[in-house]
């Protein structure tokens, strides 16, 4: 097997572009969370340099390992696992698989597939033999494997750093870098390509070069949003559908992808409800609605005030090889943008669902 190797990002027109700054010896821009948790942690730094230069030095920490970790034991196909939950209602870190090995049996996807579907995100430790080759193997144990932003019809081409890199062989996979010169992160809460008519399913996420600390991937739990809403609330919005828009690196010639969906969303696997409109792509509801514009401010600030609040979520830690895998239909996720200037280099593959019907979110309330 060919070792992984991620291509360099470097060498791009975007990067080159977006350096600027960096070579400026400016400090990163405090309008992103990364600049701003730098200008936190390292406030008197009078330039970019002296600032990377007293963070890393707050940084400088050994790899090391101490406490009892609390799990379930399972044996599934005489491969013996460990579910290490992370939070009561979401996240599990599944240990005692090798993703390149051990998913032959399809006795092993189907537990997987069970436990992604109550859990919502799994993580599985000590991945980084996997070769490009192997991550779209395994994805596509799950479903159909999309393309950067799910299916094929929106190819985003804006000059963005995540699109100008690419996998050579491998077109579905998008590179998500970022280091000194250039920090990234997708720090908004989404689900992924909502913007799309068919978003995807599911997303893989391997962690190709972890920082040392930080960047965190941080996850919320959509039945939760949904169950919290007050009573009142649920009714006004049941019915509703909302508008998600793109962002500027999701244009393609131009356009800003858009998206009409439904508030509320019927699990199509699990009919259970969960709320559908997060901070990084919901714009406002659809105009057939006619909700007065105060209201219509009330209610998305009600609405979005239910993302990230600390029962509702679980924070999973990476590590070199560590990969995920969430369901884009019941979490919400959101990279914590405060690991500069360390290198954090992740590689993504969408999953979509086989069964195409599934594939438009709806709401159907007695499901
Ligand atoms: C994503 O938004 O799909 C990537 C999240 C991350 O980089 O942690």
């Amino acid at each position: 097997m060919s070792e992984p190797r991620t291509p360099d990002f470097t060498q791009s027109d975007a990067y080159k572009a977006l350096s600027q700054r960096a070579l400026d010896n400016k400090r990163p821009s405090r309008a992103q969370p990364l600049g701003a948790i730098a200008a936190a942690r390292f406030p008197d730094a009078t330039n970019r340099q002296a600032m990377a230069e007293g963070i890393r030095a707050q940084d400088e920490l050994s790899m090391g390992q101490f406490g009892n970790v609390f799990f379930k034991p399972v044996s599934i196909a005489g491969i013996n696992l460990k579910l290490e939950p992370v939070q009561p209602s979401i996240g599990t870190v599944v240990h005692g698989i090798d993703l390149a090995r051990d998913l032959q049996d399809e006795a092993v996807v189907r537990f997987i597939r069970e436990l992604w579907l109550e859990r919502r995100v799994l993580m599985f430790r000590g991945q980084s033999h996997l070769s490009h080759q192997d991550m779209y193997d395994f994805a596509e144990k799950f479903g159909a494997v999309g393309l950067p932003y799910g299916e094929p019809g929106h190819e985003p081409n804006s000059p963005d750093l995540n699109n100008s890199t690419k996998v050579p062989g491998f077109p579905n996979m998008l590179v998500l870098p970022s280091d000194e010169k250039v920090p990234s992160a997708a720090s908004a809460w989404h689900a992924d390509a909502t913007w799309q008519k068919r978003p995807p399913m599911g997303s893989v996420l391997m962690c190709r070069e972890a920082p040392v600390i930080g960047g965190d991937t941080c996850f919320c739990d959509c039945y939760a949003m949904w169950e919290g809403l007050p009573l009142e609330v649920k009714k006004r919005v049941e019915h509703l559908t909302a508008i998600h828009e793109g962002a500027f690196g999701h244009q393609m010639d131009g356009v800003v992808p858009s998206a009409e969906h439904p508030v509320a969303r019927t699990h199509p696997e699990t009919g259970r409800t969960t709320l559908y409109v997060q901070q990084g792509f919901v714009r406002r509801f659809a105009e057939v609605h006619s909700v007065p514009p105060d209201e219509e401010a009330r209610l998305l600030l009600t609405l979005k005030a239910q993302e990230g609040r600390p029962e509702y979520t679980c924070r999973m830690k990476w590590e070199s090889g560590s990969v995920a895998m969430w369901d884009n239909r019941a979490v919400l996720h959101a990279a914590s943008a405060d690991f500069w200037p360390h290198r954090r280099v992740m590689e993504r593959l969408t999953i979509l669902d086989r069964d195409e019907s599934r594939r438009t979110p709806y709401y159907r309330p007695n499901a």
